[in-house]
This record gives C-alpha cells, structure tokens and sequence, in this order.
C-alpha cells in the first residue's frame, strides 16, 4: 500500500450506522463483548454448548498450561460430521436444502441434509473399508462439487484429518503436501470445468504418486467430466463404486476434542509449506459461532453462498464445517465468475435469492472494472449481508461492494483471520458495528487483537505497528503437522506472550484497526498466500536459473503481484534478443512446480541483485523497482553501482 493511501485511509470519516431493523433481528449483539470481557473462558463455554452438540459435555474450557500449546475442551466429546449433518436430520429438516450446488456448465443440484447424511454414512464406510482409520490422513484433490464436502465430512466422521489440496495446485506442490502428511488415500475426480472446457485432475495425481516410496495406497475418483482417464487397477477406485459396495448406514462416535481435524497447508516465509493443523471441538465452535454472529446466518429464511474454494481455509470453515453445523442453505459454486458471461455471479444471487455473500476484494475490484452496469441487469434485492476476506479492502471498492451489490444498504463484514486462526478474529458485527469503509475495525466477542511495537508494547491511537493476538482462540492452530518447534519459531518467539500475525496494522483515532499487508515474506495476490521463497526455489530450480528474487508489487487488482527478479547462468542469456523465450519459459515453470497462481506477472532478467554486506536481498529496492519508484536509501548495499546495472538493463527492454 502507497503511502498516500495509507494517509488517506487513515482520514476515512465516512461511517455507517447499524440500521435498527438490521439490529432487531441481528444475531450479534453488544452484549456478547461484555460478555466475552466479563469472562472469557465462560463465554466460549456458552458458544460451545450453544453451537455444538457434545457425545460427552466437556468440564474444562481452556488448558493453557503448555503454552502455546493450546487445549480446549479436552475432556468433552463430539463428532463434527455428526454436528454438520445427522443432528439437522433428527430435528427433523432433513428435507432442507444444505446445498443448491451449480455445476460450471450449468448443470445444478439440490442436496438436502438427508442427502447428505446418506452420501456422509456411505463415504465414511467405503473410507473404512479401504482400511482408513484413526492415525491415518487422507488427502483431497477435487473440483468445487457436493462430493468435496461429503468427503471432507466423512474424513472427520471416522478421526481421519483431511489435507485438502487446492485443485489449482500442481503435481510437485500435490507431491509435497502428500509426503508430509504421509496421506494414505487421495480423492480426487477426472476432472472439473474451468472457464468452459474440463480441465484434468487426475494426471496430476498419478505424476504426485509416481514415487516408490509413496506412502499412497489408494486413489478414490470421482467422474465428473467424463474424460478419458490412465487407470491403475492395483490402486484406483471410483468413487461411485465404492459407494455402491458400502453399507448404507455409520454410527458417529464421539471423538476427543483435541483430535485433529484437518490440516491445511499455506506458504510461509521459508520454500517449504506449513502443515497447518486444527482440531475438533474449539475450530467447530469458533467456526459456527462467527458464521452466525458475524454473517448473521439464519439457517431458517438465508440462502448463504461463500464464493471460496474448499481448497483453501475459507472453504473449510465458511462453506463445510460452519454453514453446515448451523444447518444453514447455502450455494455451491463450481465455476469462474467470467463463464459463460460476466454476469455468472448476479444471475446465480438472482435465480437463488442469495441473501448473504462472502467473497474477496480481488474479485469486487474485477467487477468493478466490468462495469456496474453487469450486476444492474439482475435482482440483487434479495442480499442483505456482504462479506469480504482475504487481503485489505480499499475503501472505493468496499462503497461500490455497499452500493451496487448491496443496495446502499447491506452491512458489510471485513474479516481479518488466517488459516492459523481457523475462525473470523476481527470484524464488525453487522447490527452492531458502525462501519468503516476500509477497517476490519474491532476482534469480535472474545478475542484478543493489538497492534504493537517492537518491543511488544501496544500503540498508542494514530499509529502503526504489528498485529498481534494477545489470547489464545478456541479456533487456533495447535501446532504444525510434525513440526512443534517451528509453530513456536514462527508464531510465538517474537513476543513469547502473544502470537505473531505476520500483518501490519495501524490504529486510527478511534482505536479502529487496519491492516496493512504482510510484513514478512508472504505475498498476498488474489487473497492467496505465496511465499517468496517457495518461488524464489522453484525459479533456481531451472537449468537456466543463477539467483533469483521475487517481490509482491502493488496491483490495482490483485492486491500484489508476483515479480521476478532473475540472474541466468553464464551462456544462456542470449538465447534471444528481448528474452521474452525465456520468461514464458520460466513462467511456465512456476506454473509446474507449483501452480498457476504462483506465476510471476513479471520477470525481470538483470545481471546482479542488491545485497547488503551481510548478503541479505534488499527486496524493498526491488519493489522500488517493480513499482516503477525512485529508488530509496540504497546506502546499505554492498555494492551501490548495482541499482544502477539493474535500472540501465531494465530500460535496455528486458521486461516481458
Ligand atoms: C493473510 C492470511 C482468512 C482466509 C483467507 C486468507 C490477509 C486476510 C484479511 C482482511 C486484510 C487480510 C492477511 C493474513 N488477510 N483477511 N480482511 N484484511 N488482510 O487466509 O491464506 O491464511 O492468509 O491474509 O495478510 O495474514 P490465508
């Protein structure tokens, strides 16, 4: 963020006062702050027993006598499939609707929670009978379909924890994530649709898997597209044949609280990913809890659609676990909002009378660049709630996202949280909150947020610092998956007493708070996390590749953008004349060990890169750079000529 964005937002006087009949029928009230202040464990007691059905009622809430190894509680019992799906059929709304999935192409489904129950109850016993049982891990490679959620479901049905691993995500980063969860299943499809053509999911799997020592020993397909797929017979199944060989019915049992749930995997500050993992009784209460006091979910009169991929943390927690333990209707979504038509999205409000919408600034910008006169042409009427998630929102999209999409009227909820956090940590309460156009603005009813220097002492109003959370959340992470001591490195040895967010913030004069990117190395494009250095590898990771270095540049769309600084071995420069051969070439790489998403908007070849004497890249130089800036303070650099190489090569035309 520029700097005079930064003074522009931090003068941000517009405000927008809960409207009373919002209130009236508002699930969050100001009473739960106090609540929540008057007494913290009691009031995640209250929202666990009022969210969760337990098999066991627990008698402790929170165990923090191993910091920050957090236990909460410990001593209760409870199934989440169960929570998501049986208990709303024994109340008696098994004929609701849980999902009105809507295929790319535009074939559609109503899933009810009968449905759902059945299709859990049959997944969980063909899961069974592939010999899947407590101490394994599954992973999850699938389109946006119902069986993404049923297979989630019938993971935490039998303590199995699932890694979903994000359909956009390549055959090298798929091989990772298996081999560190030790998955001894994938469920994965033929393919799914993609901007009006189906695209494959099953060769990137079999190319995952091509390892002797792979720890794999069953693949489950789901046929979707219908397209010709390799088949192993000694290890691939199809899912509908399973199903069809399993019993129909599964008793739920009650797992511990502490048992993993899932883990999740999200780019760090190092090349290697971070098994994220989360456990049962606390990610489901926060999960349940924030849906419904910060989207306002009514399961009786809202249609709910979070526009996510269940591949990331969004999904997990804002399409399966807490839409689906509140019993709610929501929409499922398999496509792009640009196919068949710029309009998908409107259209899919209009023909599902959608009333709460959960999407990304990435994508309010993009529709905003389409031109308000798209979503002017559909019913919109129906919306009375719009969230917003991933990266900050500048305010012109937020007034545009209030003002045609939500009528002028609709309560806009900016959520700050993180795969780590599991759960919305800072939001307003929409009947509640006076709204900022730009701030998340406050952590909800019990959690703790500050901003602080570095010494770890809060900031006063008006300034700027580090975001931290000052308690532990019944949603936090409990560790990462087989590595305790990089979750206390990462997380908690800057201020031992608080967790460090790796965002920054500023406080305005009303203590509101606005986050303000990432300050390590973790880029935000689209709402998705990429770690520099995981790029940073995969580039040197080509033959051709000496050093390389990437930064996150601003972009009007996408938040930042990935930018490639790169240095080619001795020879290969002068393939050709503008190197444009070799920065597709290169980009295409990312895309392979990793994924599209992680492709470098621009590369930049250059013959040196800014050090200081230490050796350490001077990345915010080449963000100067990238961002088309006068170079800074540059008098730390080892060697001070090289700015000017980079700038002279750079003017020369070696940009894509
Ligand atoms: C990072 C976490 C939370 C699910 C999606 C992303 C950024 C997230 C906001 C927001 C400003 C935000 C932060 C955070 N972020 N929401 N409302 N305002 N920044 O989860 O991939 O784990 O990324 O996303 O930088 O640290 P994630």
């Amino acid at each position: 963020m520029s700097n005079e964005t930064l003074a522009n937002l931090l003068h941000e006087d517009r405000s927008f006062p809960p409207d009373p009949a919002f209130t009236a029928q508002a699930n969050g009230t100001a009473a739960l702050y106090a609540a929540a202040d008057a007494d913290y464990e009691g009031f995640w007691a209250d929202q666990a027993r009022t969210y969760v059905t337990w098999s066991k009622p627990f008698t402790q809430v929170l165990d923090w006598s191993n910091a920050p190894f957090a236990k909460w509680f410990a001593d209760g019992e409870l199934n989440a499939a169960y929570n998501c799906v049986d208990r709303h059929v024994e109340a008696g709304r098994g004929d609701k609707v849980a999902l009105h999935w809507i295929g790319e192409p535009g074939d559609t489904r109503d899933v009810t929670y009968a449905d759902l129950h059945r299709e859990v109850q049959l997944a969980a016993n063909a899961l069974t009978d592939l010999g899947l049982g407590k101490g394994d891990t599954v992973a999850i490679y699938l389109p946006m379909i119902p069986e993404a959620v049923v297979a989630m479901l019938a993971c935490a049905r039998i303590g199995v924890p699932h890694s979903v691993v994000f359909g956009g995500f390549s055959a090298e980063a798929l091989n990772t994530r298996i081999a560190d969860a030790q998955a001894k299943v994938v469920i994965t499809a033929d393919g799914g649709w993609r901007r009006g053509t189906p695209s494959a999911l099953k060769p990137a799997v079999d190319a995952a898997l091509d390892h002797a020592d792979t720890s794999v020993q069953k693949v489950l397909v789901v046929r979707r597209t219908g397209q010709d797929v390799a088949w192993n017979d000694a290890r691939d199944v199809w899912w509908h044949d399973a199903m069809a060989a399993a019993s129909p019915t599964h008793v739920a049992q009650g797992m511990e609280a502490e048992h993993p749930l899932f883990i999740l995997y999200t780019s760090g500050t190092t090349g290697k990913p971070k098994g994220i993992f989360h456990t049962t009784g606390g990610y489901l209460t926060q999960a349940a809890y924030t849906n419904a006091v910060v989207h306002d979910v009514h399961p009786d009169r809202d249609v709910y659609w979070c526009t996510a991929d269940i591949g990331w943390v969004t999904g997990h927690s804002y399409i399966v676990y807490g839409p689906l333990a509140l019993g709610a209707t929501q929409v499922l979504y398999e496509g792009t909002p640009d196919t068949p038509h710029q309009g998908r999205f409107w259209e899919i409000v209009q023909q599902n009378k959608v009333t709460i919408l959960y999407t990304a600034p990435t994508a309010i910008r993009t529709f905003m660049k389409w031109g308000s006169d798209i979503p002017a042409k559909f019913d919109l009427s129906s919306i009375r709630v719009l969230g917003s998630v991933g990266e900050p929102i500048n305010p012109e999209a937020w007034m545009w996202y209030r003002d045609v999409i939500g009528g002028g009227s609709a309560p806009i909820v900016d959520t700050w949280w993180q795969t780590e956090t599991g759960g919305i940590m800072i939001s307003p309460l929409p009947g509640v909150t006076s709204l900022k156009p730009g701030s998340a603005q406050r952590p909800i009813p019990g959690i703790g947020a500050e901003v602080v220097d570095d010494m770890g002492d809060p900031v006063p109003n008006g300034h700027g610092g580090y975001l931290v959370l000052t308690k532990p959340w019944p949603a936090m992470l409990r560790g990462l998956w087989g590595d305790p001591a990089r979750y206390v490195e990462t997380y908690w040895s800057r201020w031992p007493q608080y967790y460090f967010a790796g965002d920054g913030a500023k406080k305005d004069d009303e203590g509101n708070i606005w986050l303000l990117g990432r300050v390590d190395d973790v880029m935000n494009v689209s709402g998705h996390r990429l770690s520099t250095t995981e790029i940073e590898s995969a580039l040197v990771s080509h033959p051709k590749v000496a050093e390389s270095a990437v930064v996150g540049a601003n972009d009007e769309m996408t938040g930042q953008a990935v930018v490639a600084f790169v240095i080619l071995r001795a020879g290969a420069s002068h393939a050709d004349d503008d190197n444009t051969g070799i920065v597709e070439e290169l980009r295409n790489h990312v895309a392979k060990e990793i994924g599209p998403i992680a492709k470098p908007k621009r590369i930049l070849i250059v013959p040196e890169l800014p050090k200081t004497r230490s050796g350490k890249i001077m990345r915010r130089l080449l963000r100067d750079v990238a961002e088309g800036r006068q170079v800074g303070d540059a008098t730390t650099l080892a060697d001070t000529s090289v700015m000017d190489l980079i700038k002279t090569g750079l003017s020369s035309g070696s940009d894509d």
